[in-house]
């Protein structure tokens, strides 16, 4: 299994693909170091109380010995509480797991929804797993790889022959220098990393990954033909074979799935991990204790975060009740926009459509409306995430759509309008490819209006009563 989690580990760098999103541009909270809300950092402007707060909740994270607290960010929509939680997330190491899901995705899933929960705080739970492992680390000195003496054609060595190669490396530290015989996986491997006499690199002696720490010092003058990201650093010292601790990060979740099925880490890239049985996880819990005892592993409490909470129904929140006591539970961050509405599954009401026992245990986060200013500041820093030029005046009618629609609406314009603007092949976003994009598409008040004026050529219109009418007028 030890392996497999190493192979899990690594190829999570793989699988970081970033696009302009939503959030794209949110990078942190943009706290100061004594956790104040600055104006306008990391992508994030004004709300600065939500923001504070969120810091509070980050500190508690990152402490890492309070379990099961869970926050609440509620606020009208559009007022940044996903943006909140993904700043959260953005400034959480790389090693303390953040799980996101929206609650309508667990009733899409094929999966009963209490599974699909188990499943969730799972992924928000970490285990870092150290492990001593024999390196070898030094300056390489010389790479020798022996031709095959018998071979037949020597210049066409294809990927069969490469297999049997075999060769010499002569590696060095500040105090030894020894020559070690390389199989053909290994000359493979070192081919891979392209290494060359004068880097510095380290072989792990049972995976026989090679890897490339920089290039000596010493042998700086060299080569000047060397790349920019090119590291230098010193000849390593003493015994060039050395123990080493090496650390891996997963989470519970990725541990459950490598065991439940044969083709197990297959299944969480292709995310069907269907129901996972309860003796696995009680297995690998107890595995996990066992190693913490030993001294081998710890865990990591992360956050879980929920989004759209409102569509949990009275079955998930008496199931959050309890899984928020065990003492392994992440920090739970929900949002949700709605106000005083029905508990789904029941026709009772209650503020955010949660049950008043859960609502008990929430620490509750609000964010507010944007001031004009502010929606300014989100849509210029919108602007450069989009790399789209847009020139000032147009930028000031830009915001005033956001005041007057919705903060949302107006970036969706940006993009919109920069086509606009290509299309008549000009540089700079203008008032003219604003107002054009504004013409094309409507707004929700518009499309209201529009409908309320055509209503009876649509299908199944009703005919509206009045105090309804009014209400969607105001919404
Ligand atoms: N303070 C902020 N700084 C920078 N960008 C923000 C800020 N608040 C919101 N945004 C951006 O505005 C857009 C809308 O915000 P967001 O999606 O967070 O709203 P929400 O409160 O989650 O709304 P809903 O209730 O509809 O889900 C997003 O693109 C978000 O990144
Ligand atoms: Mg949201």
């Amino acid at each position: 299994m030890a392996a497999e989690l190493k192979k899990l580990s690594e190829s999570r760098d793989l699988t970081r693909i970033e696009r302009i999103g939503a959030h794209s541009h949110i990078r942190g909270l943009g706290l100061d170091s004594s956790f104040e809300p600055r104006l306008s950092s990391e992508g994030m402007v004004g709300q600065q109380p939500a923001r504070k707060a969120a810091g509070i909740i980050l500190q508690l994270i990152r402490d890492g010995n309070i379990a099961g607290r869970a926050v609440l960010l509620a606020g009208q929509p559009g007022t940044g509480k996903t943006a909140i939680a993904m700043g959260i997330a953005k400034s959480l190491g790389q090693e303390t797991p953040f799980a996101n899901v929206s609650a309508s995705e667990l009733f899409s899933l094929e999966i009963s929804r209490t599974e699909a929960l188990t499943q969730a705080f799972r992924k928000a739970i970490g285990v870092r797993i150290k492990e001593e492992a024999e390196i070898i680390e030094g300056e390489v000195v010389e790479i020798v790889i022996d031709r095959p003496a018998s071979g037949s054609g020597g210049a066409g060595g294809g990927d069969s022959k490469s297999a049997s190669k075999t060769g010499k490396l002569t590696m060095k530290t500040t105090d030894m220098e020894t020559v070690y015989e390389l199989g053909g996986k290994m000359i493979e491997a070192l081919g891979k990393e392209k290494v060359q006499s004068g880097d510095v690199i380290a072989l792990d002696k049972a995976s026989g990954k090679v890897t490339k720490l920089g290039r000596s010092i010493g042998r700086s003058r060299d080569y000047d033909a060397m790349g920019p990201q090119t590291k230098f650093i010193r000849c390593p010292e003493g015994e060039l074979q050395k123990r080493k601790e090496v650390v891996h990060c997963v989470t519970l979740h990725e541990i459950d799935v490598i065991n439940s099925r044969t083709q197990g880490f297959l299944a969480l890239f292709t995310g069907d991990t269907g129901e996972i049985r309860a003796e696995v996880r009680e297995q690998i819990d107890s595995k996990v204790a066992e190693w913490r005892e030993e001294g081998k592993a710890d865990i990591i409490p992360g956050v879980l975060f929920i989004d759209e909470v409102h569509m949990l129904d009275i079955e998930c929140f008496s199931f959050l009740n309890r899984a928020l006591e065990n003492e392994m539970a992440p920090i739970l961050v929900i949002a949700t926009n709605r106000g005083i509405t029905t508990i789904r599954g029941t026709n009772y009401r209650s503020p955010h459509g949660i049950p008043a026992d859960f609502l008990d245990r929430l620490l509750i986060i609000s964010t507010q409306p944007y001031s004009e200013e502010e929606i300014g500041k989100i849509l210029d820093i919108r602007c450069d995430e989009e790399d789209v030029e847009m020139s000032k005046d147009a930028k000031v009618l830009l915001t005033k759509i956001g005041v007057e629609t919705s903060l949302r609406y107006a970036i969706h314009l940006i993009t919109a309008a920069a086509l606009a603007c290509q299309k008549r092949k000009g540089k700079v976003v203008e008032m003219v490819d604003i107002s054009r994009v504004y013409q094309l598409f409507l707004d929700v008040k518009r499309s209201t209006q529009y409908l309320m004026e055509y209503q009876n050529q649509y299908m199944f219109s009703e005919v509206p009563r009045e105090t309804e009418g009014d209400e969607a007028m105001q919404s």
